[in-house]
């Protein structure tokens, strides 16, 4: 269902302020530091991308990626595989999950059971998007909940998130018996709006949240729906000097396994 070209495009910075790549190395320098690589390499969870972006911020790690879309999945130690079903081996120090857990429903039942089975010591790094309620995802339910779609469409957006907060996350782990830090960022993308073209936002959530949509529907009705969708997005995102701002928030955390246990020693 996901689309890399798209999405790479974006997450690598083409025509616009800090992509998720950007968040990705931000989080990898802060966690991966954090976990000192010094001591043992670390191995990291997450899509190629991930593992190539952990390997950058530390030449010594073995990195090893994970992603449930073959497409996605490419270069060395990447894997095919549904984070669901992943139980952290014995020796595993840093795992790194960005932009995954949003689509993953139960997710946060995911993180204590990692951090129950992760090696004491050992660091989660974790970012996910904070966008269910911005403006774009908002217009993409209203247009999914029109009665043209609402049958086809409707039921295949992502459910309400609970607690997608840094405070959410950081009161799940802590509970976990973790040491967390956690934060949030709002990126604001700048997307090069062309007269030509269709509008940025409508491209961006077409390698995102619009793939299961696109994949739905036939030829007619997607034209319909993301036509409808791109005057709603027109009017929340107006081009100014041929860009669209596009507020992107991100919700982050780095939690520490068992070092609770040890504070209370
Ligand atoms: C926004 S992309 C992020 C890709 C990569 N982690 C990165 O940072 O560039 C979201 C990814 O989540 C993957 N995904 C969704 N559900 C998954 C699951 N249950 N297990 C593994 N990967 C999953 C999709 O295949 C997609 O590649």
């Amino acid at each position: 269902m996901w689309d890399p070209t798209t999405y790479l495009r974006y997450a690598d910075g083409e025509g616009d302020s800090g992509g998720a790549a950007d968040g990705l190395r931000d989080h990898l320098r802060r966690g991966v530091e954090a976990g000192d690589p010094a001591v043992r390499p670390p191995r990291g969870e997450g899509g190629g991308q991930v593992a190539r972006a952990a390997a950058e911020v530390d030449h010594r790690a073995r990195a090893l990626g994970r992603d449930s879309g073959e497409q996605v999945v490419e270069g060395p130690g990447a894997l095919v595989g549904d984070v669901r079903h992943w139980h952290p081996e014995s020796d595993v120090d840093v795992v790194i999950s960005n932009a995954v857990l949003q689509w993953v429903p139960g997710h946060r039942e995911l993180l204590t059971r990692w951090a129950r089975e992760l090696p004491a010591g050992a660091w989660l790094a974790v970012q996910v998007p904070g966008n269910f309620d911005a403006p774009s995802h908002r217009a993409l339910r209203e247009v999914a909940d029109r009665p043209a779609w609402r049958a086809d469409v409707a039921p295949l957006l992502r459910r309400p998130p609970a607690d997608d907060t840094a405070v959410g996350y950081a009161g799940l782990l802590t509970g976990a018996g973790c040491a967390v830090d956690a934060w949030e960022t709002t990126y604001v993308h700048l997307l090069p709006a062309r007269v030509d073209a269709d509008h940025p936002v409508l491209s961006w959530l077409e390698g995102t949240a619009l793939r299961p949509v696109r994949a739905a529907l036939d030829a007619a009705g997607w034209a319909d729906f993301r036509a409808e969708l791109g005057v709603r997005l027109a009017e929340a995102y107006p081009v100014r000097h041929a860009q669209v701002h596009f507020p992107f928030r991100r919700v982050f955390f780095v939690a520490r396994t068992g070092a609770r246990a040890e504070e209370n020693q």
